[in-house]
C-alpha cells in the first residue's frame, strides 16, 4: 500500500515536471527540445509563481482568481496538487514570458487559457488535466463521446470555483443543459426522473468521463442501470412479463415523458405494439350486447393495466396473465 503510494506520488511529479515541459499552444512552433532546455534552466517559469501572477490577476481584475486557493488544487501540503509544484503555471503552463512589464502599446505574451472560447485546441488542455488525473473514471476517456466530440475537461469543471457545480448535485444539470438541450425540454415533460428537483444528478445514470457501455451509461448494461434503484424490477419472477427483463426502453423513456410512469406509449397502445386482441376469450371482455360503440371491455378505462397489473412480473402461484 505504502509503496504504491510513494509510487503514485513519485509518477505525479514526474507528471508534474513533463506538464511543465509542455510548450503553451502559441509556441507549438518551438522545437520540443527548446521547451526542455528551458525546463531544465527554469527560464520560461516565474521564479516567485503564483505571487508574481497575483500582483496583475488579484480580485478586483476582470477575473477574479483567489477563489482558487479555496479548492483542493491548492493544498500545498498535498503534494500532488499544481500549489506544490508550478502553482497557476502547473495548468497554465510556463508564464515567464507572459508576466514581464511592457511599454504602453506593446502586446502582452499571450499564455494557455482553457475553456471552450480559447484558442487553444481542447485535446491540448485536456492533456495538462489527464496528466494528473489519468486514473479512476478517466481511465477510458479517451475514445469517449466527449472526448471524441472535442470537448474540454473545462467545458463542464470549473475549477476556480471554491464549489465547482458540475460535482453539486442540484447544480450539475444546468452544466449539461448548455449542451443538451433535447434533455432540459425532456425533464420539463409531466413524468420525469427527479432531476430537476436537485435529488437525481445525471451522473447517478452516466459517467460523463467514460463508459463501455452505449450512451455513457454506468452500467454495463440499460436494466443494470435501472435496477440500481429499482431492484424490484430485477425479479426473479415466478412469472416473467419477457420484455422488462429484456430491456427496461421497450415501454419507458429514461429523462422525461407526456405519459404517466415515463412510459412511451399509453396502454392500451403500448401493449397492443406487440399482442393482438386475437388471442382473448371471446366472452364476457369484449363487450357484446351493449349498445354499439361502447369500446371493447378489453379496453376498459383505456387500459389493460385494469385486469394485467403486475406488468412487470409476478410471484403468485396464479399470476402467469400478470393479473395478480
Ligand atoms: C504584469 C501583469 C500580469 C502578470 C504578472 C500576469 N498576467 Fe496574466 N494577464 C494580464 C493581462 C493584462 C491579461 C489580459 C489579456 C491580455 O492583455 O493579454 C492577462 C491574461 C491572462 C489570462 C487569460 C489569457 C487569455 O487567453 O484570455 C490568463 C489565463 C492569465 N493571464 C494567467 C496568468 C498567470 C498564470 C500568471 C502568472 C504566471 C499571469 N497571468 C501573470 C496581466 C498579467
Ligand atoms: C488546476 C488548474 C488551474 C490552476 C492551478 C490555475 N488555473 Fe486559472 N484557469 C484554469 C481553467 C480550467 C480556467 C478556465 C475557467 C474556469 O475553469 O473557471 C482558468 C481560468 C483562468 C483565468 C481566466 C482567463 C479568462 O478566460 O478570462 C485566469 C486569469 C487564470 N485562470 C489565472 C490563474 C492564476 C493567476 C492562477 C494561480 C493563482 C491559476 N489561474 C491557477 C485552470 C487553472
Ligand atoms: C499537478 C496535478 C494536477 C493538475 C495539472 C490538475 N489537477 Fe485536478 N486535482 C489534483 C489533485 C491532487 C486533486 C485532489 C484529489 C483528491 O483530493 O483526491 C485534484 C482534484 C480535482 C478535482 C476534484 C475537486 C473536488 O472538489 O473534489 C477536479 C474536478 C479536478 N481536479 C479537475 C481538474 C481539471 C479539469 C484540470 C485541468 C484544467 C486539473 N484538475 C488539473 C491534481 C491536478
Ligand atoms: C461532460 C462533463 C464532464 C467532462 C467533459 C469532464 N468531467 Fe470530470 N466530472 C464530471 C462529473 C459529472 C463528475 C462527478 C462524477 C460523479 O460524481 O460520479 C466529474 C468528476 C471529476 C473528478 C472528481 C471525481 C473523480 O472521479 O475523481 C475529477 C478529478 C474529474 N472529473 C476530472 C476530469 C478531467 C481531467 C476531465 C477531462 C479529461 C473531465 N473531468 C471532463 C463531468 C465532466
Ligand atoms: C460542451 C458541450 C457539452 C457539455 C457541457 C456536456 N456534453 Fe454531453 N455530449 C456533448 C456532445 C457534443 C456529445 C456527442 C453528441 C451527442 O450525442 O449529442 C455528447 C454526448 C453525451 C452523451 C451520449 C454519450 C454516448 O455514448 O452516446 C451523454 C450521456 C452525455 N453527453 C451526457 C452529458 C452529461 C451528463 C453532461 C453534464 C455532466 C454533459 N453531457 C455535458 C457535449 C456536451
Ligand atoms: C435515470 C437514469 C438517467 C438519468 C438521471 C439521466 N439519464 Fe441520460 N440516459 C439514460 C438512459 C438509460 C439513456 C439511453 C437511452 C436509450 O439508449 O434508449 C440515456 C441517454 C442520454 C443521452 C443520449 C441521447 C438520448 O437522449 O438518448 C444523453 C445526451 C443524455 N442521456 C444526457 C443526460 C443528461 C444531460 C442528464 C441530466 C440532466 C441525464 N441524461 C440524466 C438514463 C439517464
Ligand atoms: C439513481 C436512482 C435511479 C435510477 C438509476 C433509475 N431511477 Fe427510476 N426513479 C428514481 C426515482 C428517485 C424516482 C421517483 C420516485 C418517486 O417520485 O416516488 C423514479 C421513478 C421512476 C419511474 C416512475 C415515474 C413516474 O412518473 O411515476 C419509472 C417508470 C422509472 N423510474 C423507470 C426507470 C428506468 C427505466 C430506469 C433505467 C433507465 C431508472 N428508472 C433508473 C430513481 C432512479
Ligand atoms: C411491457 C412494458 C414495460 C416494461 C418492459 C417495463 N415497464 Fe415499468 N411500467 C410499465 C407500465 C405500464 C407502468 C405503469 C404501471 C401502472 O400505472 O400501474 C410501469 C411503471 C413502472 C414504474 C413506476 C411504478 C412502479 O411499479 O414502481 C417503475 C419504477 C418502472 N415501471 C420501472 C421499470 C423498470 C426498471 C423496467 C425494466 C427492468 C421496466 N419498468 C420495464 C410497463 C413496463
Ligand atoms: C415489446 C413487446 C411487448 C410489450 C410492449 C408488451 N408485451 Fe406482454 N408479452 C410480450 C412477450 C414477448 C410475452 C411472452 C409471450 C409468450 O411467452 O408467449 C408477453 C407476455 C404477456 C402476458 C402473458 C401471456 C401468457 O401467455 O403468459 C401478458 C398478460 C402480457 N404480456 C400483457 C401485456 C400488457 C398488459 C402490456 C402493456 C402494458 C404488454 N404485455 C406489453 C411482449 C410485450
Ligand atoms: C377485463 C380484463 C382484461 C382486460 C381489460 C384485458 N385482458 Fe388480457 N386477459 C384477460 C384474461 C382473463 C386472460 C386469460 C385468458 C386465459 O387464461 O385463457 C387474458 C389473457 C391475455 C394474454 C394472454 C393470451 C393467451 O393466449 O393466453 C395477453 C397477451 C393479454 N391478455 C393481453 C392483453 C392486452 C394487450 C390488453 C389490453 C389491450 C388486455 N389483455 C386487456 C383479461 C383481460
Amino acid at each position: 500500500m505504502i509503496t504504491s503510494r510513494r509510487l503514485f506520488t513519485a509518477l505525479c511529479l514526474m507528471v508534474g515536471l513533463s506538464v511543465g515541459s509542455e510548450a503553451p499552444a502559441q509556441d507549438a512552433a518551438t522545437s520540443e527540445a527548446a521547451a526542455s532546455a528551458h525546463l531544465v534552466q527554469g527560464v520560461e517559469y516565474t521564479e516567485k509563481g503564483a505571487d508574481t501572477c497575483i500582483k496583475c490577476h488579484d480580485e478586483d481584475s476582470e477575473y477574479p482568481v483567489f477563489s482558487i486557493f479555496k479548492t483542493k488544487h491548492a493544498r500545498r501540503a498535498d503534494s500532488r496538487t499544481p500549489f506544490a509544484k508550478l502553482q497557476c503555471e502547473g495548468c497554465h503552463g510556463p508564464g515567464a514570458n507572459h508576466s514581464q512589464k511592457i511599454r504602453p502599446g506593446e502586446k502582452r505574451p499571450p499564455i494557455m487559457n482553457f475553456g471552450a472560447k480559447t484558442a487553444t485546441p481542447s485535446a491540448q488542455q485536456n492533456k495538462i488535466c489527464l496528466d494528473c488525473h489519468t486514473r479512476d473514471s478517466r481511465i477510458g476517456w479517451k475514445g469517449s463521446a466527449h472526448e471524441t466530440n472535442d470537448v474540454a475537461c473545462a467545458s463542464c469543471h470549473r475549477v476556480h470555483a471554491p464549489r465547482d457545480p458540475v460535482l453539486t448535485e442540484n447544480a450539475q444539470p444546468e452544466t449539461c443543459y448548455a449542451c443538451h438541450l433535447k434533455q432540459r425540454a425532456d425533464f420539463l415533460k409531466p413524468s420525469v426522473h427527479p432531476v430537476r428537483f436537485g435529488v437525481l444528478p445525471c451522473s447517478e445514470c452516466h459517467n460523463t468521463h467514460a463508459s463501455v457501455a452505449t450512451r455513457s451509461l454506468n452500467k454495463p448494461t440499460l436494466n443494470q442501470t435501472c435496477y440500481q434503484c429499482h431492484a424490484e424490477k430485477r425479479g426473479p419472477f415466478l412469472w416473467e412479463h419477457a420484455p422488462v427483463a429484456e430491456d427496461c426502453s421497450l415501454c419507458h423513456v429514461p429523462h422525461g415523458s407526456i405519459h404517466p410512469a415515463l412510459l412511451t406509449k399509453r396502454a392500451p397502445l403500448l401493449c397492443q405494439q406487440c399482442h393482438s386482441q386475437a388471442g382473448h376469450p371471446s366472452v364476457a371482455y369484449t363487450g357484446a350486447g351493449l349498445p354499439s360503440g361502447t369500446p371493447s371491455g378489453f379496453l376498459l378505462a383505456g387500459s389493460c393495466l385494469n385486469c394485467h397489473s403486475q406488468v412487470h412480473g409476478s410471484n403468485h402461484p396464479s399470476g402467469v396473465k400478470l393479473m395478480r
